[in-house]
């Protein structure tokens, strides 16, 4: 709950879960968009503005002559209450002035392309109060690029429909489109406007828009110009009573027959959304259905945990944030315009790793849909567009990590699910149209193009760059017009990269397990063989004496190394080569911590690298770029730390990885919200390190790799619930002071309660497990029948 509306950044929430998405700050403002960020936008939103955050989801109300927002903005008239609500799904603003109160709430029912506002005005005084409020939102012409610069065209386009208290939006819909935007309200209007230089005036702003500060509607409808959609209403509330109406933004699609009546828009699946939403109680229904989707998704987890801001996050809010990163990969948040970035390779597949025990279904989609998008020689386009499912040709391919990501999201599925049809799915090359080969021939597609891609060491090419998207090492850029991320000549280039060997270490340790599990032990061994080379090569090339080096650059330097001025030890190697496996026998594993925690672990978090690069440097690419603490250059890479955590818990480690994990919760950030800035209820992509001029801050925040990272560290290495392909394997790895815990997981289908205790005060090593009573000796509770309750007790103590 947020109880003042001048937050330090305007914090935000996602409205939707299926097609049709919001993006909803605590004054209301942000847009709505179906499916796809770029281009299907319905309404507008102005980025990057002064003040931030300047458009959105606005209810004016005129009380006598004064006029002020339940959410706030646009007028900032000051509120005699106000409380924001981002709930799951839902964002409710309360808010009360002069004896009026009025409750916004949007969300988007479960299955429907439609954004619902209720709206409740009460009247808490005694006396008779006569309002008029006004609706407004600003409509945009769906290609939100175009739709931002190419005002020759657009400010001749723009066409509405008025019908009673709908509002249609149908500019391009005479020709190319088959759909329109639906604005309506479920009460009776007293007036409309659907020009914006009418409702808000040429030379105003939306604090002292023209037509809510005289009072009355214009009645105007656009032709060109910016189409916006704003009801009037007149409301009479006696003594302590209460109205509750509805506006609906509804997208419409394939209406049939297109037209009604000589080139009007066929309104009819309009006019049946406004009738079904004017029912009593159907909005309060939809409300019901979307508390039952959310209650029905998170139900796949739940945990008490001695650490508040653990159990907190965990429970509701992580697994939140790792729906909507799976629902918008990169595409839409405050800091991601929905333009340029669709839905990350890399990213998603990780995504899916936090999301899969609570949407098996939309990750299988989605691994196939990005499996899609591999290149027969096993490069990944980086991106591709949500609408279309076709590659981003802009950013194109060539970052050299991607395709083992792959692999990983594929192995989480089948051990969550059980379901190993999915590897036989098929999947054609998009280079290759009308291909179709199974899954499985893809994560050997990405395996293969690593051992095929090796340079001089035999480390992995890094072309682009590696996960670190920053660390250019054949860009060679001086040219300020250019993108780091697509330029340099990648095909001649020799840069090798440490954390792509460590992450391909763990990729083929995942395979060869899949393998097994399939009763392929051959094909396992082959795996295991290609990994022990790259093993070999790891420990015979890449040690530095104290940590393992990041890279080697295109003329063969050490990157990450002793023997560089900047940039002398990274965190990625450590997570990579150590999660991977090396290190284990020959102590370096530890080793590479212990350097960690000397020299890039700090109160806000586990830096990138150290020292700060400060100088500009052509060979390394724009990890330099960035000023000293922000970003890539030394910043706290929340989602990088994470590995680190479960680094720790690799090496039995508790105490250290509940440290680690709370110097990034967003939830532990709450005393030092002025400082932290963003939102304390879901995990940043980076907060400012030590060298930066205001360290501590957060950016970023929302659609972040971090989000599924922190859900793996706490679920899985802290707490020690993971699937596997047998069933649940519990191994904790908990601070030794924590006296036990619950959780409740869903697997399968069946229910686990599964209850720890730790009398010895261990962090970890089981001692007992037992299953229904039963005591087992293996840790790994075998799968249920779907639809069971099973009760697991778990003992931890010495010689576990
Ligand atoms: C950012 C990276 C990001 C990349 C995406 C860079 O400017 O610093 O975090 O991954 O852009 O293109
Ligand atoms: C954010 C990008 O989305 C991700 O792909 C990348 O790995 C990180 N930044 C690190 O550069």
């Amino acid at each position: 709950m947020i109880t003042r509306p001048d937050t330090p950044l305007p914090w935000l929430n996602y409205l939707g879960q299926d097609d049709l998405f919001g993006l909803c700050t605590n004054t209301g403002g942000g847009y709505t968009f179906w499916r796809d960020a770029r281009l299907r936008r319905l309404t507008r939103y102005r980025y990057n503005d002064a003040p931030y955050d300047p458009v959105g989801r606005y209810l004016y109300v005129r009380d006598g002559t004064s006029v002020w927002n339940p959410g706030w903005r646009p007028t900032k008239v000051a509120l005699d209450r106000y409380e924001c609500r981002h709930g799951l799904g839902y964002t409710r603003l309360t808010a009360a002035k002069d004896g009026v109160e009025v409750q916004l709430l949007f969300f988007v029912p479960p299955g429907e392309d439609v954004e619902l506002w209720r709206a409740t005005v009460r009247n808490e005084t005694d006396r008779v109060k006569e309002l008029t409020l006004f609706s407004y939102l600003e409509l945009c012409f769906y290609e939100a690029l175009n739709d931002m610069t190419n005002f020759q065209r657009t400010y001749s386009i723009g066409e509405v429909e008025v019908e009673g208290g709908g509002i249609y939006h149908t500019t391009e819909y005479r020709e190319r489109r088959d759909h329109y935007t639906l604005f309506g309200c479920t009460r009776e209007i007293a007036g409309f406007d659907t020009s914006r230089d009418e409702f808000v005036g040429v030379h105003n702003g939306l604090h002292d828009a023209a037509v809510p500060f005289t009072g009355a509607a214009r009645g105007s409808v656009a032709h060109g110009w910016n189409p916006i959609a704003s009801h009037q209403l007149e409301l009479r509330l006696g003594p302590e009573e209460e109205e509750t109406f509805a506006f609906v933004l509804a997208y419409v699609h394939g209406a049939e027959p297109k037209f009604e009546r000589s080139g009007a828009a066929n309104k009819e699946p309009g006019r049946a959304l406004l009738a079904r939403y004017g029912r009593d109680g159907a909005v309060d229904e939809a409300f019901e259905a979307l508390r039952a989707y959310w209650d029905g998704l998170l139900s796949a987890l739940h945990v008490d945990c001695p650490d508040r801001h653990g159990t907190r996050m965990l429970s509701t809010w992580n697994q939140y944030q790792c729906v909507a990163t799976l629902n918008l990969s990169r595409s839409a948040s405050l800091y991601e315009t929905g333009i340029g970035r669709g839905i990350g390779f890399r990213d998603s597949n990780q995504d899916i790793l936090g999301v899969v025990h609570l949407a098996p279904e939309r990750t299988r989609a989605r691994i196939l849909d990005l499996a899609a998008t591999q290149l027969s020689d096993g490069r990944c386009f980086h991106q591709y567009q949500p609408l279309t499912k076709l590659g981003n040709s802009a950013i194109g391919s060539d970052f050299n990590d991607d395709p083992l990501w792959l692999v990983l999201s594929t192995c989480a599925y089948v051990k969550e699910t059980g379901d190993s049809s999915i590897l036989d799915e098929r999947v054609g090359y998009s280079d290759r149209p009308g291909s179709a080969e199974p899954l499985l021939h893809h994560l050997e597609t990405s395996v293969g193009f690593t051992v095929g891609h090796r340079g001089d060491r035999g480390l992995p090419l890094i072309g682009h760059a590696d996960w670190n998207d920053c660390l250019n090492l054949n860009c060679f850029s001086t040219d300020p017009d250019e993108s780091f991320q697509t330029a340099g000549d990648v095909e001649g280039s020799r840069a090798e990269s440490v954390m792509i060997a460590g992450l391909f270490l763990y990729a083929c340790r995942e395979l060869a397990g899949l393998y097994r599990h399939l009763g392929r032990p051959d094909d396992a061994e082959r795996l295991d063989r290609a990994r022990a080379g790259m093993l070999a090569a790891v420990e015979e090339q890449a040690w530095d004496g104290e940590w393992y080096v990041r890279a080697f650059d295109a003329r063969g330097a050490a990157v990450g190394s002793r023997s560089c001025e900047e940039g002398s030890i990274f965190v990625e190697s450590q997570a990579w080569c150590i999660l991977g496996g090396a290190g284990r026998e020959n102590g370096r594993a530890v080793r590479a911590l212990e350097s960690v925690h000397e020299h890039l672990f700090t109160e806000h978090g586990v830096v990138l690298h150290q020292p700060a690069f400060t100088r500009y440097d052509p060979a390394l690419g724009e990890i330099t770029s960035y000023p000293p603490g922000y970003k890539e250059n030394a910043g706290v890479f929340c989602h990088a730390a994470t590995w680190i955590i479960l680094a720790w818990c690799l090496l039995g480690e508790g105490d250290r990885a509940l440290e680690y994990y709370l110097t990034t919760c967003p939830s532990a950030q709450e005393e030092r919200i002025e400082t932290y800035r963003s939102e304390p209820y879901v995990f940043a992509q980076m907060i400012a390190g030590p060298d930066a001029a205001t360290p501590g801050e957060a950016r970023n925040s929302w659609l972040t790799g971090t989000a599924a990272w922190s859900f793996l560290a706490l679920a899985e290495g802290i707490l020690g619930i993971r699937p596997d392909y047998e069933g649940l394997r519990i191994d904790p790895c908990i601070p030794c002071g924590w006296a036990g815990y619950s959780v409740t997981r869903r697997f399968r289908g069946a229910t686990y309660e599964i209850a720890v205790s730790n009398p010895e005060g261990v962090c970890g090593g089981v001692r007992s497990l037992r299953v229904d009573g039963r005591e087992l000796d293996a840790k790994v509770v075998p799968a249920a029948r779907s639809g069971e309750q099973v009760r697991v007790e778990v003992v931890l103590g010495r010689g576990g």
